[in-house]
């Protein structure tokens, strides 16, 4: 199929602050949407991935002056972290967004003045709550009041309180519109209690204008006509998405127009905590300046620890590079995918990585392949050819293969990464079950069955790591060698003969068990 024929799909993780310290959960975030990409790359769309840095706002400015630090030197060497974690993790992407970038920034002035041409944001007093940490307003029925001090209701950290002149956007204008649109629109926000929950604690309780500038600090863009305004870093954050790829009001880039305008899938991955931002204000700005919307916004849940969430104060934050010293990306990459409900909180701890590693990569997928190819490699010095035989057990072991791939997909394409992940796992399960079944080890003399029995084996193995290689491309990239085949297509999993004219290569040990 030709470039200009394929579907796209674009998707992001949300851009981090580089102020933060490197968490676990930003390289299970990025993993996610990074696995998403490589699932539909092998499905045949063109696709596009960012991730970036979201390097504004108060909370930066206050940590490059406890630092000592100009704020762009600051963001500077602390975005360079996380593009060192991507490097290690191998993850790779098609845009690293920083909101520091001139373009990025430029576009986001214009946004602005839209907003103000439209008539869609007006000068007044903003007097209420915020909260530095997570750059957020709070109202004052909704904070944590305690001895006169007001915190977060979700993260806790403490509320300021602000008042200042502030030019507001007109966000009320716009609920039922949002509640229509989200209503009508089945898939806009995964899971749909994200969707509940915002709309009982923010729609359902009158939406108020949102204060869309600051004026107490220097640290981000500057409203051009009013430069004691700087613009309120998620509106400036939110547009990253599309500044990224080239947008602008005229003659927007070509990535733009293909991934967005004329895009045909585009999926935001978000935490939780910031779905307010991305299921509320994003689709209003959007639709507020005719711009199309997303198709999705998936949200994850935390990944937190056997003894609770992580936090500073409780010393129980795991840093990704302290992992990656012990273990290699892809193993890590494979429990978040294949154990997390991405749609709830799931528990990470080194005794869970390491028992997933040796049941499921080791014991389950590795001794299925070793034994396959070991058994070829004993017997047959030729290709060994496909033959449609009408037998119950073999016939059904070739229909597993083929309904356990649509399985795969059918999952993968509704998000539900965990099930397509436990289909894999359950062909391998089945696939050694038919080895014990078929005892191939017997059929010595028996050359023309033991070829139809390892030939369904050799099909099996493939399918398996087709399915597989979206999390871990590099253990993968080994297995081609082996099997002496260039790829693992999905394309080729029901054609089962596609090892007639193969002879696949000596057995070697990929995973290797993990002794702790
Ligand atoms: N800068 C904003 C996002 C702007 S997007 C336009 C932001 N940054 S952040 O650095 O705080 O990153 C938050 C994201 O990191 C979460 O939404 C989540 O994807 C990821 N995680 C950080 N800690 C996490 C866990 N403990 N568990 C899972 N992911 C979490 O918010």
């Amino acid at each position: 199929m030709s470039n200009t024929n394929k579907k796209t799909f674009y998707i992001t993780t949300p851009i981090y602050y580089p102020s933060g310290n490197l968490h676990i959960g930003h390289f299970y975030a990025t993993t996610i949407a990074w696995v998403l990409k490589n699932y539909k790359k092998k499905m045949n769309y063109d696709v596009k991935f960012l991730t970036g840095s979201d390097e504004h706002g108060q909370k930066i400015e206050k940590k490059a002056k406890e630092n000592n630090m100009e704020p762009q030197n600051y963001v500077d060497i602390q975005t360079d972290k996380f593009i060192q974690l991507w490097k290690k993790t191998k993850i790779d992407y098609d845009f690293f967004s920083r909101t520091t970038n001139i373009q990025h920034k430029e576009i986001v002035e214009k946004i602005f003045n839209k907003l103000l041409e439209k008539q869609l944001i007006y000068k007044d007093k903003y007097k209420g709550l915020y909260s530095i940490n997570d750059e957020e307003f709070i109202l004052e029925t909704q904070a944590i009041k305690i001895d006169d001090q007001y915190y977060h209701p979700v993260s806790k950290h403490k509320l300021e309180i602000v008042e200042e002149e502030s030019y507001f956007f007109k966000i009320s204008k716009f609920s039922s519109w949002l509640v229509d649109y989200v209503e009508k629109n089945n898939n806009f926000i995964i899971p749909k209690t994200i969707w509940k929950e915002l709309k009982n604690n923010f729609l359902n309780n009158n939406l108020e204008d949102l204060s869309v500038t600051r004026i107490s600090f220097e640290w981000g863009i500057k409203v051009k006509k009013d430069p004691k305004h700087v613009i309120y870093v998620w509106l400036d954050a939110l547009f990253n998405y599309i500044s990224a790829l080239g947008f602008d009001f005229e003659n927007p880039k070509n990535d733009f127009v293909k991934y967005w305008k004329n895009g045909d899938e585009i999926v935001h991955l978000i935490g939780k905590e910031i779905s307010r931002f991305h299921c509320i204000y994003w689709p209003i700005f959007l639709h507020a300046l005719d711009i199309k919307l997303p198709t999705t916004i998936l949200a994850h849940g935390w990944i937190i620890t056997p003894e609770g969430k992580m936090s500073k104060s409780k010393g129980n934050v795991i840093n990704p590079l302290d992992l990656l010293e012990k273990y290699d990306s892809e193993i890590i990459k494979y429990f978040f995918v294949s154990k997390l409900n991405i749609v709830k909180d799931g528990i990470f701890s080194e005794k869970l990585l390491l028992e997933t590693y040796n049941a499921d990569l080791v014991n389950t997928i590795g001794n299925l392949i070793s034994r396959t190819i070991s058994m070829i490699k004993q017997n047959f010095s030729k290709p060994i050819v496909f033959k449609d035989i009408d037998d119950d057990l073999n016939k059904n072991t070739l229909n597993l293969i083929v309904k356990s791939f649509e399985n795969y997909k059918e999952n993968l394409d509704n998000f539900r990464i965990l099930e397509s992940f436990e289909c894999i796992l359950n062909l391998a399960r089945n696939l050694n079950k038919y080895i014990d079944l078929t005892m191939p080890w017997k059929l010595k003399d028996d050359l023309d069955k033991l070829s139809i029995i390892l030939n369904i084996l050799l099909n099996g193995c493939y399918a398996i790591l087709a399915m597989i290689e979206i999390v871990c491309p590099d253990y993968v990239k080994e297995f081609k060698q082996i099997f002496n085949i260039n790829e693992f297509d999905f394309e080729q999993i029901n054609n089962f003969h596609k090892f007639d004219n193969i002879v696949v290569n000596e057995n070697k040990i990929v995973f290797s068990k993990f002794k702790q």
